[in-house]
């Protein structure tokens, strides 16, 4: 579904990425894990195209999709969540998702306006969906609570929701666990697998240890930009690159 080769990005004299390969399968749970600064959500912000990269390409599902931007990217069907929460201001959390859905309204403006039939259908449809996904994140009770006035938990969730309306078929979410209590993140690794048997692959970059190891079928572990080691779960949690890497870092941890 998605192969990224030799990707590199060079901010200034820094090289953020490094020539990273790896690919990923239709269904599959992949994690990108490395200590701070490692080049995790610049990989993130390649892939959608908020970034365009020194050298090396991004294919999905065949297509090259390297640097033609973010609004092109996610008509392909690729969209992803920030590392920090959104502020989402004074809208209701079920019109917030609603945002996420619109790029697939059929109906002209003219139409919206005017209420055609079509519109009428597109704006049910809509709303049928953004309920979908509310019921999928736990969040159906909230539908009609103003989003700022969501806790920092539920705020992640409805990140990851208006990704989810947009009906994407790669989700990339950046550190979806952080900030979370254990509770809310085992919540959350049931969700990354909802997520998936909807059709949607989800790759992730997180830090909680536990939780990536609990939900990810291949972890790639990148330090520096560059990748040290790919594997299952078991493999990396026994890698001896990927413990010094970690050993060097501060306030992160391989879970050992
Ligand atoms: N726009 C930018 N301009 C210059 N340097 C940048 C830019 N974005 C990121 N960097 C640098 O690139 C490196 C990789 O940053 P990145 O945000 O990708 O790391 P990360 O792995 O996501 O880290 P964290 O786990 O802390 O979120 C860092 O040294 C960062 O300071
Ligand atoms: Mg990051």
């Amino acid at each position: 579904m998605l192969e990224v080769r030799g990707l590199t990005k060079i901010f200034g004299g820094l090289t953020a990425v490094n020539d990273l390969n790896f690919t990923l399968d239709a269904g599959e749970i992949l994690s990108i894990i490395g200590p701070n600064g490692a080049g995790k959500s610049t990989c993130f912000k390649l892939i959608a195209s908020f970034l365009n990269p020194t050298s090396g390409t991004v294919r999905f599902n065949g297509k090259d999709i390297t640097g033609i931007g973010p609004h092109a990217v996610a008509r392909h069907g690729i969209v992803r969540t920030f590392q920090e929460n959104t502020s989402f201001q004074d809208m209701t959390v079920r019109e917030t998702v609603l945002l996420g859905y619109h790029k697939d309204c059929k109906a002209s403006l003219a139409g919206m306006i005017f209420r055609t039939p079509r519109a009428r259908k597109d704006e049910r449809e809509a709303g049928e969906y953004a309920d979908h996904v509310l019921d999928l994140l736990g969040m159906a009770h909230l539908a009609n609570t103003v989003s700022a006035a969501l806790p920092h938990g539920m705020l992640r969730n409805l990140g990851i929701a208006v990704a989810l309306a947009a009906k994407p078929k790669l989700i990339l979410l950046d550190e979806p666990f952080a900030g979370l209590n254990s509770d809310e993140t085992k919540r959350g690794v049931e969700l990354i697998r909802k997520i998936r048997d909807e059709g949607v692959t989800p790759i992730l970059v997180e830090h909680d240890m536990a939780a990536v190891m609990s939900v990810s079928e291949r972890i790639v572990v990148v330090s520096f930009g560059s990748k040290i080691a790919e594997g299952t779960p078991a493999e990396i949690q026994q890698n001896e690159k990927v413990i010094e890497a970690y050993l060097g870092a501060e306030d992160t941890e391989i879970g050992l």
